[in-house]
Formats: structure tokens, sequence, C-alpha cells
């Protein structure tokens, strides 16, 4: 059945024009691929620096071929076992792959998004989608269409909505482009799942991987300050922090809320899914909060995306 907004979706991303989406990671703003002057348009709607490549998103597998050259065994068998889903792939591009996509790096990062929303808009477009996360530059990653609206407002000509994201972080990004296959950005599926499907271990990035410049430190951030700190001190960092005539925002997965009219506390679900679901969503209320300072009670060492997301959002590495 025709839907109205797919079709205007679509006319738009023909037109050279930007449309945002939901995944079920995050939003992407989206471009038409092949179009540089439209990829361009994605780069100053986020004020991205222009050697940040964009991950192109596919209706499905069988498009591969279009953008990569020699597809290795490897990537058939991680996208036949996760895609469609929140797994990105880096690979050797084809030649016809725009620079500007790839900030002229020989590789190219893909992806087939699972979102019923995302497939509609590939499937009627039949081409690749360039889509980053619809955020500013540097800027938390948006899990709903208002979020977008308020990121980008009237940079972007159209923001399809599907409400909240399922999974809330950025897709697992997998490098298949060196000697060993290496995950450049830790998520939902665990280096675990993905060695299991492999058949090998995956390595640590190093100088044969692909350079992934957007993974800087700093990352994911609101304005407030924001420090990670052990449920142990927790309550009493606050209290430090909030005197005298100031207040700290605490984001606490499992220590019992603190009654304190300088300490705006937000509680966070306590599994490591809904945590990530609501992860953006509850650092944009902690930013918004009016507080000095945000603390965020550390999280379990298995959760390795969530703690990726947190540790590139806080101001001091070393916690606090
Ligand atoms: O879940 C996601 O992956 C979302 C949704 C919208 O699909 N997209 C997303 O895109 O997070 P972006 O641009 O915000 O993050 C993609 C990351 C960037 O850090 C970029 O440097 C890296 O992927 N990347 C893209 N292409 C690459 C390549 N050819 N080599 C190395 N890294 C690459
Ligand atoms: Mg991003």
């Amino acid at each position: 059945m025709p839907n109205p907004d797919i079709e205007k979706a679509v006319a738009i991303l023909r037109s050279g024009g930007l449309v945002a989406f939901p995944t079920e990671t995050v939003y992407g703003l989206g471009a038409d691929a092949s179009n540089p002057d439209a990829v361009k348009k994605i780069f100053a709607a986020k004020g991205r620096p222009q050697n940040h490549p964009l991950i192109v998103h596919l209706a499905d597998a069988s498009h591969l071929a279009h953008w990569v050259r020699d597809i290795p065994m490897a990537a058939h068998r991680l996208g036949e076992r996760f895609w469609p889903g929140p797994l990105t792939l880096i690979l050797h591009r084809a030649e016809n792959v725009p620079d500007v996509l790839t900030g002229s790096q020989d590789t190219v990062g893909l992806r087939v998004p699972g979102h019923p929303v995302a497939h509609a808009l590939l499937q009627a477009f039949g081409s690749g989608i360039a889509a980053p996360s619809a955020n500013r530059f540097g800027r938390i990653s948006p899990t709903t269409a208002e979020h977008v609206r308020a990121e980008l407002g009237a940079r972007v000509d159209m923001v399809l909505d599907g409400g909240s994201c399922d999974i809330g972080i950025e897709s697992t990004i997998v490098d298949l482009s060196g000697s060993q296959p290496a995950v450049l950005r830790p998520g939902k599926i665990s280096a675990a799942e993905i060695e299991e499907v492999l058949g090998e271990p995956l390595v640590r990035p190093g100088p044969s991987s692909a350079r992934a410049p957007g993974m800087l430190a700093v990352h994911y951030a609101p304005q407030t300050p924001l420090h990670v700190v052990s449920g142990k001190v927790l309550a009493e960092t606050a209290y430090r922090l909030s005197a005298p005539g100031k207040r700290a925002a605490v984001l606490a997965y499992h220590h019992a809320p603190i009654a304190d009219a300088r300490i705006a506390w937000f509680a966070a679900p306590s599994q490591e899914a809904g945590y990530a679901r609501e992860l953006y969503a509850n650092l944009r209320r902690l930013d918004q909060s009016g507080c000095d300072v945000i603390l965020v009670e550390q999280v379990p060492e298995e959760w390795d995306a969530v703690r990726d997301r947190l540790t590139k959002a806080a101001v001091s590495k070393e916690g606090f």
C-alpha cells in the first residue's frame, strides 16, 4: 500500500534534499548516497568535519555489490546473521563510491537497518541512503523525532516519525577491511556474538584498521559537565557538589534516590537494554534540568557499549 509520507521522503531524497528517519538504534539524517551534493548537505547541517565518513544504509544485503569490491566471506556471514539489525560493516569500497561519503578513505561503512520505517524508505528509494546520527556534531544522538527537530530544525527537509528508537545507542561497527576483524564501536551486538559467527577472535583496532574519525574521546556530550561516579560515593559526591548554591543532577540505575531540593535525581532502568534505550533521552533531561553538574552512577563492566558512550560523554576520564 503506498504511504504518502514515504513517497514524499523519496521525492525529497531524489531531488537532493535531507530526510531524517528512525532506525532501531538512533535517528539518521539521510541523503542520496550517490549524490555528492546531497551528501555535502549532511555535513553542513550537522557542522561535521568533511573527513568523518558516513554509513550507507541499504534495504538488504543484495545491494552490497554496488558499494563494495571483493565482499569477504565474513561479511556474508555477519550479514546473514545480524541484518537487518544494528551492525555496520567497514569494507573496501567500490570505485563508484563518492569520495565525500568516505572522507576519501578506501573503505565504506554499510548497514541494513531493521526499523520498519527505515526499511520502507530504503525499499521505496531503491538505492543507498547515507546517514549519520541526526544530531549536531559532537552532541547527543537523537532517539525521538522531537530530538531531531530540536537538534536540526529547518536544516532538515522532512522528519519521518517512527516513535522512540528501541535500542537507543548506535550500531556495533566491525571493520573487515584490515588483516583481522576489529570492533571500532561497541553496540548491542557484542564482540562475543560476532566472534561466534566469524569463528575467529576480534583484534583491538590497530594500525591496519580503518580510521574512524568519529570515535573522538569526547563525543555524545551534554553541555553540562558530566562525571561518571561509583555508586559507593554517588550520594556523598552529589552533596559535596551541590553546596553552596549549586545543584547536581544525578542519573542512578540502582542507587536509592535522595530527597533533597539541591539534587535532581533521575532513575534509569536497572537492566542493560532498558538503560541503553533511555540513555540519550536521560542525558538530554539531565542537561535541561538547569543543574551545574551531572553525575552518572557507574554501570557494570559488562555493559561495554553503554560504558563507552558514558565515557565519551564525561569530561573527566578517571572517574571522580
Ligand atoms: O546506528 C548507527 O550506526 C547510526 C544509524 C543512523 O544508522 N548511525 C551512526 O552514524 O551512528 P555516525 O555517522 O553518527 O557514526 C558512524 C561512525 C563514525 O564515527 C564514522 O567515523 C564511522 O562510523 N565510519 C563510517 N564510515 C567509516 C569508514 N569507512 N571507516 C571507518 N569508520 C567509519
Ligand atoms: Mg553520530
